[in-house]
């Protein structure tokens, strides 16, 4: 594998250009404008640099990476690329849209990837040209400093396509685990039921976010609160997922909690607009209510 395309220059998109560009990769990475995918070149860079300044990586090795990272305004030149990974929001009417067309320049033998947290992969495949050629790779934000991918092939994926991007995942230097695919797979599938109880918690007045937060830093030993990381994933990502559990398996233990549509609603999604169960504008979150 010498190519990887990624589609998606958001959070985790970025993360995963950065860590395949660490890797030795070149990685042209798409947005829906280049300027977008230029800005997110930016981003990391500067997340580079400062591992730079805590003498973690050497400027050569930040030069080198950054100079695989290629943005690029449209799928065309996927072309050369030997895996694309899509990493666009988490909507599934976007992410069909986005395998039909780059679909048309998917090269013969080359593999299409979604990196959804909980759509099934079989359902997304119909779009690809090639199902055998289709799987899920879920990372994990963020996507640096977390060791674990997510390998979630679909009903039609082939062996070889879950070789090739099982050896993929072991030359970034992180850790695979397969999943059958069932909504929100593994680990989404346990995480996110628990963020989605944290907002009963706090929608029935038990605790305030502040004592939700603290409870499982100190009694579960998380390194964020249960609120703190749901703000840290995006809680319209959290709304989404627990829709997909939800409607996939019927069962009513899954359903979103209201407080948490309400948040979504209000466009208090966490972290990335600077208002959820924290606000984000001063020098230290402060909890909302
Ligand atoms: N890039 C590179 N390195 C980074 C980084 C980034 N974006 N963010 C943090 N780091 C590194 C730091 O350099 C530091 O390294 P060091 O220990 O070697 O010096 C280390 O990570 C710890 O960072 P900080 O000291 O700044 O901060 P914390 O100790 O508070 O850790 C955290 C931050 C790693 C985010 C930690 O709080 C954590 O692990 N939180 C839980 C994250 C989690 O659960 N993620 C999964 C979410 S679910 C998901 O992604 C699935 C999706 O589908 C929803």
């Amino acid at each position: 594998m010498q190519t990887v395309a990624v589609i998606g220059a958001g959070q985790m998109g970025s993360g995963i250009a950065q860590v395949v560009a660490q890797a030795g990769l070149k990685v042209l990475l798409s947005d829906v404008s280049v300027e977008l995918a230029e800005n997110a070149k930016a981003k990391i860079a500067k997340g580079l640099l400062r591992l730079v300044q805590k003498d973690k990586i050497t400027e050569s090795a930040v030069a080198e990476a950054l100079s695989l990272i290629v943005p690029v305004g449209d799928y065309a030149p996927m072309a050369e690329a030997d895996l694309i990974i899509e990493a666009a929001t988490e909507r599934e009417e976007i992410k069909h849209r986005i395998f039909e067309a780059a679909g048309k320049v998917l090269a013969p033998g080359a593999i299409m990837a979604s990196n959804t947290s909980s759509i099934p992969i079989t359902r997304m495949a119909v779009s690809s040209p090639d199902p055998a050629r289709f799987i899920g790779v879920h990372f994990f934000n963020p996507v640096p400093v977390m060791k674990l991918v997510e390998v979630i092939p679909g009903l039609a994926t082939s062996r070889e396509t879950v070789a090739a991007v099982r050896g993929f995942v072991a030359r970034l230097g992180k850790e695979a685990v397969q999943s059958e695919d069932e909504a929100g797979f593994i680990v989404n599938r346990i995480l996110v039921p628990m963020l989605n109880e944290a907002c009963f918690v706090l929608g029935s007045g038990t605790a305030s976010v502040a004592d939700i937060d603290k409870g499982c830093r100190l009694g579960l030993n998380h390194p964020m609160g249960a609120l703190e990381l749901a703000d840290f994933i995006g809680l319209d990502t959290c709304l989404e997922i627990m829709r997909v559990i939800h409607a996939s398996t019927g069962d009513s233990k899954y359903r979103p909690a209201p407080l948490l549509a309400k948040y979504v609603e209000a466009g208090w999604l966490g972290r990335k607009s600077g208002k959820g169960f924290y606000d984000y504008s001063g020098e230290t979150p402060v909890p909302t209510r």
